[in-house]
């Protein structure tokens, strides 16, 4: 911890060696030194669990082309929202306690708009209503029936959501109604993606359809900006999968940007907000946060409270799929 806080006193020596504040430094008492400027990595997109590798895929032939980061991970968490086979995301996730599937999403640019769906039912790709909310409305989020008719009048269709595999799993619940989420099992394997583009803009974009057999209008960490995902143009971006009421009651993205804004790098970002999680939450060991970010360098990095959290990394060199560095050790 000790170690932490002179690196976070250091803040500005240390965004200098990161090639993050500004091409001119000077050290305590010396002559003014101008940095070399390093090479960016980008384009570049990151998303949680191994559905990243196919999500990123798509992100990827937006940022080739030179695309905006917004549209890539906008792109990106459609094939996540739209795979059936997918029990935590969009179509074919796992529903509420009362046979409800419902979608929380949200979605952040470079300039610091937002928006974000929550409770919605019916729609495949609620990370495009969250879009429309941020691109056409003066709010950032709309949840529920008011989410539902704004989708609609936006020509969004109606889809039954409850696929037979979700409905048989869902019915194998009712039998015994153990509310017990288990830790790294599809039940919170939230995507959550962060793009960083040709201009060296960044946005992220988040997608679930919450905790399994959750209380009938539960809303996850997933829409809520700060939460699950944030971007700072300046900075970086971060983003959450996992228990979102452990997330919620840290704000883990927005802290993540913060401690990069400060100077730490994004895993060790990512480590101090897993660890606020594990100093504040005696619980800890029976619950699964993971944390996921990049800087404007396009460095990135990752922590989770438990072994067993992966992300997908495409760059110039590929997409591969990377496990993260976690704290319980078992
Ligand atoms: N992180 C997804 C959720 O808790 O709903």
């Amino acid at each position: 911890m000790q170690k932490r806080r002179e690196f976070i006193k250091g803040s500005v020596l240390g965004a200098a060696a990161l090639g993050l504040g500004s091409s001119v430094s000077q050290a305590a008492g010396g002559p003014r030194k101008q940095e070399v400027p390093r090479a960016v990595n980008k384009p570049l997109v990151i998303s949680t669990w191994k559905f990243g590798i196919e999500a990123n895929e798509a992100a990827w032939k937006v940022l080739d082309k030179k695309g905006r980061a917004l549209d890539a991970v906008e792109q990106g968490v459609h094939v996540a929202e739209a795979d059936p086979s997918n029990t935590t995301v969009g179509l074919g996730g796992y529903p509420d306690r009362d046979g409800h599937v419902t979608l929380d999403s949200c979605i952040m640019d470079e300039k610091g708009n937002c928006g974000s769906v929550a409770f919605l039912e019916h729609i495949v790709h609620p990370v495009s209503v969250a879009r429309k909310v941020m691109e056409e409305t003066p709010h950032v989020m709309l949840v529920g029936e008011g989410a539902l008719q704004f989708a609609l009048a936006n020509g969004f269709e109606k889809t039954n959501l409850l696929t037979p595999k979700a409905e048989k799993a869902w019915k194998n619940w009712l039998r015994e109604k153990n509310y017990e989420p288990v830790i790294n099992i599809e039940n919170h394997d939230t995507i959550s993606m962060l793009a960083l583009d040709s201009q060296g803009d960044m946005s992220g974009a988040c997608t679930t359809s919450g905790l399994a057999f959750k209380m009938h209008g539960r809303v996850g960490d997933s829409p809520i900006i700060g939460a699950a995902l944030f971007v700072d143009n300046e900075v970086g971006g971060a983003c959450a999968t996992g228990h979102g009421e452990f997330v919620m009651k840290t704000l883990g993205s927005f802290l993540v940007v913060e401690l990069m804004r400060q100077g730490l790098s994004p895993a060790e970002a990512c480590q101090a907000a897993v660890e606020r999680i594990v100093k504040k939450y005696p619980n800890y060991r029976e619950i699964q946060v993971g944390y996921l970010a990049m800087n404007k360098q396009g460095e990135y990095g990752s922590y989770a409270i438990h072994k067993g959290f992966n992300y997908a990394v495409y760059d110039q060199t590929g997409n591969r799929l990377i496990d993260s560095a976690h704290y319980v050790n078992r």
